[in-house]
């Protein structure tokens, strides 16, 4: 009877004990891996991280700079290897099946589905975020690459006008550089070329051609005539920016337009947060409109925050309705430059530029014209995009022939495929 009761006794304690071990491994803390590491990235994520502080979360912050997010990706490699991921972690397209597949994610289906996302969210992000019915991400915002960003003194001193081809484009950094501002600010970093290569495939082929290219991946679109077209738009666009481009930071080159050194940059709206950050109006001080040729058409990336497999289930079901809140997802990506991953918190305080962004988005939908981003991860998988990505910067910093590029183009998908 006595050694009955303290085996009870021991089971008892032994319960109690795993049940504190688990309180214990659940501490009040967020560990966080992105690349925000500009002044707006960052003013943007404080609203994400002022939330959870109020939610009473201590953020851990693991910032890896470069934009396009490489080299946070590789962090989580390291860190997945020590088996020490972080609780959630930036991550945009094609990245977040790859790693649902290969069980590197959790997810917050239970509040999703208490939340209805279902409703809430655009499909174009679902396919992303959601894989094999789990929610394994919780998408904020969506961004556009094909934007020109430009100074508006510059343009209204040369009497400049947004470029309804590219030929003109071409014709107006002619007259740009002749009155010694530099036309184009750009960062040689390959993702930054691969940027303005998402806008060049749209702009010589059209939604259609981008598909065929470079989400459907067919080889014959991506060797052909017209991607040829886009490597030479790519070898004009290169003739515009100056000598000192290597390896510039996007964020330096965004500064050279609201500095008038130089009159565009073609970037994600990502920029934008940059211009407001610089306290740049648009419409006043600076202008924003589309790549000519891509008018109406909508290249998009959208920035969500993959659910690790983790023991902090309750910090990553706070964090991710932080993410979702109505509230802070209009704060957010009013700094960042994105509209809201939901589609239903109000535009009214946006301006101009992210209004015109939400509609053409809608637009874009209804016409099909809303294609995934290459150089952001949204037109194939990654091992592909990072071959493909190479070439591209390969082709803008060393120049060559561009119906060789085509088919290097080709060749490097087919081999990473
Ligand atoms: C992300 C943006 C980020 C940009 C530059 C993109 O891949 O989607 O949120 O601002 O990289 O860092």
């Amino acid at each position: 009877m006595m050694q009955k009761h303290h085996k009870r006794l021991a089971l008892f304690i032994s319960l109690a004990l795993a049940g504190l071990c688990q309180a214990q491994a659940q501490d009040k803390t967020i560990d966080v891996v992105h690349w925000w590491t500009s002044g707006s990235e960052g003013a943007a994520l404080k609203v994400l991280r002022d939330d959870m502080g109020k939610r009473g979360f201590q953020w851990k912050d693991g910032a890896v700079s470069g934009g396009g997010g490489e080299p946070a990706r590789a962090v989580l490699r390291t860190r997945l290897a020590a088996n020490n991921p972080p609780d959630v972690m930036q991550m945009i397209g094609f990245s977040i099946p790859a790693y649902a597949d290969d069980g590197t994610l959790g997810n917050v289906d239970a509040l999703a589905a208490e939340q209805g996302w279902d409703k809430v969210v655009p499909p174009q992000l679902q396919k992303f975020a959601k894989h094999k019915n789990h929610w394994n991400a919780v998408p904020l915002g969506v961004h556009r690459t094909n934007w020109i960003w430009a100074n508006k003194a510059i343009f209204d001193e040369l009497k400049l006008a947004p470029p309804k081809t590219f030929e003109e484009l071409v014709s107006m950094a002619d007259k740009i550089r002749k009155a010694g501002y530099i036309p184009l600010a750009h960062g040689g970093q390959a993702w930054q070329s691969a940027t303005l290569f998402d806008s060049a495939v749209l702009s010589v082929g059209g939604a259609k051609f981008y598909k065929e290219a470079l989400i459907d991946l067919d080889p014959k679109a991506l060797s052909g005539k017209t991607m040829e077209k886009a490597f030479e738009q790519l070898a004009q666009l290169r003739t515009m920016v100056d000598p000192a481009y290597p390896n510039r930071e996007w964020n330096f080159a965004t500064s050279m337009v609201y500095h008038k050194k130089a009159a565009m940059q073609i970037m994600g709206d990502w920029a934008k947060g940059e211009f407001e950050k610089a306290r740049m109006k648009p419409g006043t001080d600076y202008l924003c409109f589309q790549y000519p040729g891509t008018d109406g058409a909508f290249i998009f990336g959208a920035d969500q925050f993959g659910i690790l497999n983790t023991k902090q289930q309750a910090a990553q079901v706070a964090f991710a309705s932080a993410a979702m809140d109505k509230g802070v997802q209009e704060k957010f990506n009013i700094i960042k430059g994105s509209i809201p991953a939901r589609t239903d918190v109000p535009m009214d305080n946006f301006d101009s530029c992210g209004k015109k962004s939400m509609a053409d988005m809608k637009q874009a939908i209804k016409s099909n014209t809303m294609v995934g981003s290459f150089a952001h991860g949204h037109a194939m998988r990654d091992t592909a995009k990072v071959a493909a990505t190479e070439v591209v910067g390969k082709f803008f910093d060393k120049g060559g022939s561009p119906a060789e590029a085509a088919q290097q183009l080709a060749a490097a998908i087919a081999k990473a495929k």
